[in-house]
């Protein structure tokens, strides 16, 4: 059968500032998703959070993109806000429902989503991973490593599905175009792009060797769409694994090296993404550091079986604690960049009411000599 699966995920507030939601939140959206599935919108669904945002997990049948899907998941956020969020004066309480007028559709909206039909495999193990304090060209190294480099990979070179290799389709952000670039041979130009993280991402992988859908992460930028500064979209991913795809521990091996990412507190900073179980799905130092949770499932005629919680294991210990390391020599920064990011992405922020407010003040570089008054 064709199933879909739909993740979908809003910060509608949190308890102690940006830090974590409450079992409240929790039990409200699934409440609302609990009647979807009983009225057969949906297959199945699974509720969690990483950090400040709320995750829903949804399997149905509509495909992606759809109305009835997105307007569930719009309600879920929103009753969450109304019911717990506000009253409970929770931290930026419905801070990623951009918009009161909702039209059927979350693009645009706020909420984040990674949707993806395809056709069920006898078994179908999947891995979904959930980011808080990043965005999503945080995807990008491990999606290559995962997906385009034998080095991280054997089942690029030896598993006949998947040495034909696969396709990128890398979105640009701020224009809202995407592209398919071919890999291996295209490698350098998939490099080329996903390399700008703040700008290129990776919507999805799909196999070269039948067109299966492999990954989806979501791509949306909440920075671009509300037009100031509303925080990094801490982005969701899943990939299929096993049998043709990458296996379980492919996907998950790059994460064990915490790689450099952007956002962390005020989204505006580089830090180490730290792999954790969900009991340490939370940002506490510095609003961070960015962290990523990895949940494996098995969908099972539209079943959502699991989750197992694959990075709360001592393997990646080592990856904690390099990162924890990592993140001092980060901080020893302060204000500087590399560790606070660039301009470009810091346009939202005070930065360009700094340099407005000293405009006036700017001197010709001829006038250097003057000492100063
Ligand atoms: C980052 C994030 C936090 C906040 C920071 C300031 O995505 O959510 O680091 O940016 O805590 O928050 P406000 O401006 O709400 O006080
Ligand atoms: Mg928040
Ligand atoms: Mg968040």
């Amino acid at each position: 059968m064709k199933v879909t699966l739909s993740v979908i995920k809003a910060d509608v507030g949190s308890i102690a500032g940006h830090h974590k939601v409450v079992p409240e939140q929790l039990e409200v959206a699934e409440k609302v998703l609990s009647k979807a599935r009983e009225s057969g919108l949906l297959l199945d669904f699974y509720v969690t959070a990483v950090g400040d945002d709320i995750q829903l997990i949804m399997t149905h049948t509509k495909g992606p993109d759809n109305k009835e899907i997105h307007d569930l998941a719009w309600r879920a956020f929103k009753e969450v806000t109304d019911k717990v969020s506000k009253p409970m004066g929770l931290y930026g309480a419905g801070q990623d429902l951009l918009s009161d007028a909702f039209s059927g559709n979350l693009k645009g909206m706020g909420p984040g989503f990674a949707e993806g039909e395809f056709e069920e495999r006898p078994s179908e193990p999947l891995l979904v991973l959930m980011a808080d304090k990043t965005e999503p060209g945080a995807w990008n190294w491990p999606l290559y490593k995962i997906f385009a480099d034998p080095m991280c990979t054997p089942g690029l070179v030896i598993d006949a599905k998947m040495r034909k290799g696969f396709i990128f389709r890398v979105m640009d952000m701020y224009e809202d175009k995407f592209v398919d670039l071919k890999t291996p041979e295209e490698s350098y130009e998939v490099l080329a792009l996903i390399g700008t993280t703040g700008r290129y991402a990776v919507h999805s992988v799909w196999r070269r060797a039948d067109n299966a859908l492999a990954a989806v992460s979501s791509t949306a930028r909440l920075s671009l769409m509300a037009g100031r500064y509303v925080g990094k979209d801490d982005p969701c991913l899943f990939i299929r694994v096993q049998s043709g795809f990458p296996a379980m521990g492919e996907a998950l091996e790059p994460f064990a090296t915490p790689h450099l990412v952007a956002g962390w507190t005020r989204g505006s900073h580089v830090g180490p993404l730290i792999p954790v179980g969900i009991k340490d799905a939370k940002c506490t130092r510095f609003d961070g550091p960015p962290r990523v949770v990895g949940l494996g499932f098995q969908i099972t005629k539209g079943r959502l079986i699991g989750p197992a919680d694959m990075f709360d294991d001592i393997a990646f210990d080592r990856a904690r604690q390099e990162a924890n390391r990592i993140a001092d020599f980060m901080r020893m920064h302060g204000p500087f960049m590399p560790h606070r990011l660039g301009p470009e992405e810091m346009e939202y922020t005070q930065l360009a009411e700094v340099l407005k407010s000293l405009s006036s003040r700017m001197k010709p570089a001829k006038e250097m000599l003057v000492v100063p008054a």
